[in-house]
């Protein structure tokens, strides 16, 4: 049978130079890959002030990210080109730092939250329907503006227990906007060591991006905060009573009030984001593919009929589910992770000194050319088959992998089972006749010119 095969970068055919490399990869990293990049073991860049090195070899994946994590802590250049918006989140900090905040936090994700989580997620989901029910029928729409609203108001009402509305909530959407578009002009230069590439006016716009959206995240914190500390809070189960109540096991302190900002405004960005850009994927995906599309809507009805969807269904839509993962594969939205050696390490061949970027990219691993048959087609059917546990096992980390996998990933995929099943039980997805969204990897995988589908209402729900 044959797939559908979306689109992307159409590999070089060789490698480019270190510096046309360099201006490939400011527009978006994925123009900088060549066809050796989806088979090669291990990779290097070198340019004057860095040394690059690219894993893909599933051993070494697992060393760095996992059985060595202490050794390959998180690039600090990472941490320098997002800090004006993260601070010291957990995001980007090391070691002794990073463990307690991690410990403190996992709490607010504990899989018992989930179900509370659910009923947060199914009344912004409805809301989105009733946005999508406002357009003209059959209209085009863009769905990443629609994905990106609706995982926007999800992880507010999941921090704050109170919907993304008002002119502040929007205030905050669009200077996220505003801080992500910038992002990459800032990223790229950082990690390939020449941060004098960046304009200044561009680190200027993203700083005040940045000081806005911190600005309004302190509005709503603070009253929080201090009715927290003069024992007067209302008991309320979201993350930010988790945040307030966690407690450092060793000194017994709380977060304090910068501390507490740094997690909020990682969590909004990290917990946003990268659904926004996987549920659009994976809307693209299911309108190229409509026998996919209809077996998931068979699905779908034959688990909800008409009704409104529970959270003891999301476990049962089981081909919803490996759309999701098939479309993490192919467009993870953490297209690539960034570490630094902290001490010089043999790998392969090659002698990675301290200092170096060592960088895994699910990108790469989940279309990798030894991993995966077909790994270009998009075929949620993969993983019925056995023979895929094993590319499973050794390409698949669209949540990461070792201690700083993500934390949020029971999250986002139960969110993700239930947004893709409300949207198929009530619309049938068409492509745009001459529209093919071209994939680009920015701050996430996002495509430089949208992702407008047709949406078709269907008569009865089912
Ligand atoms: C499809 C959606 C998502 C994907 C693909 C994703 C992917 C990832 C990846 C790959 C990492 C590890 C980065 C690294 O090791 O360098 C990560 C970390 C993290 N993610 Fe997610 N994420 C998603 C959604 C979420 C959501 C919804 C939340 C919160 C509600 C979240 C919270 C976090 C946090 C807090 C970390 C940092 C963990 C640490 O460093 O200890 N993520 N995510």
């Amino acid at each position: 049978m044959s797939h559908f095969c979306p689109a992307y970068p159409k590999p070089r055919k060789s490698r480019a130079s270190a510096l046309l490399m360099f201006f490939s990869a400011r527009r978006s990293w994925l123009d900088a890959l060549y066809e050796r990049s989806y088979r090669m073991q291990m990779g290097e860049v070198h340019l004057p002030g860095l040394d690059l090195y690219m894993v893909n070899e599933p051993g070494l994946v697992r060393k760095v990210l996992s059985e060595r994590a202490a050794d390959f802590p998180k690039s600090a250049l990472l941490g320098e080109a997002l800090k004006p918006l993260l601070g010291e989140s957990i995001f980007t900090t090391n070691g002794a730092q990073w463990q307690r905040q991690r410990d403190m936090m996992e709490p607010a994700f504990a899989q018992a939250r989930l179900g509370v989580a659910f009923t947060v997620m199914r009344a912004a989901t409805e809301d989105m329907l009733k946005r999508l029910a406002a357009l003209p029928r059959g209209a085009e729409h863009d769905l990443e503006v629609e994905m990106t609203h609706v995982t926007a108001d999800i992880i507010f009402r999941t921090i704050f227990s109170v919907p993304m509305e008002g002119p502040d909530a929007h205030r905050v959407f669009d200077a996220f906007a505003r801080f992500q578009a910038l992002a990459p002009r800032l990223l790229l230069p950082s990690i390939y060591g020449v941060r004098w590439l960046v304009w200044p006016w561009d680190a200027w716009r993203s700083r005040r991006a940045a000081r806005e959206i911190r600005g309004l995240l302190e509005k709503l914190i603070r009253p929080r905060f201090e009715a927290h500390r003069n024992g007067t809070a209302a008991s309320q189960v979201d993350i930010l009573s988790s945040f307030l109540e966690a407690r450092d096991a060793t000194t017994g302190e709380a977060f304090g009030f910068d501390e507490l900002v740094d997690q909020v405004a990682m969590l909004f960005l990290a917990g946003h984001e990268t659904s926004a850009s996987a549920l659009t994927w994976a809307s693209y995906l299911l309108a190229e593919a409509p026998d996919v599309q209809q077996r998931m809507h068979t699905e779908v009805c034959a688990q909800l009929g008409e009704r409104k969807p529970e959270h003891g269904d999301m476990k049962q839509l089981t081909l919803t589910w490996n759309v999701f993962r098939e479309t993490l594969r192919l467009f993870p939205p953490v297209g690539f992770m960034a570490r630094q050696s902290a001490k010089t390490c043999p790998m392969r061949d090659k002698s990675v000194p301290a200092g170096a970027t060592v960088v895994v990219a699910p990108w790469l691993m989940q279309r990798h050319r030894d991993i995966w048959p077909q790994p270009d087609a998009f075929d949620p059917d993969r993983y019925d088959d056995d023979q895929s546990r094993d590319a499973l096992r050794q390409g698949y980390l669209p949540f990461g992998m070792g201690p700083r996998v993500c934390m949020g990933a029971a999250f986002a995929l139960q969110e993700a089972v239930l947004i893709l099943s409300s949207l198929i039980q009530h619309y049938r997805l068409t492509p745009v006749a001459g529209h093919t969204p071209q994939p680009v990897g920015r701050l996430t995988i996002r495509s430089a010119n949208g992702v407008r589908l047709q949406l078709h209402r269907r008569a009865g729900a089912c």
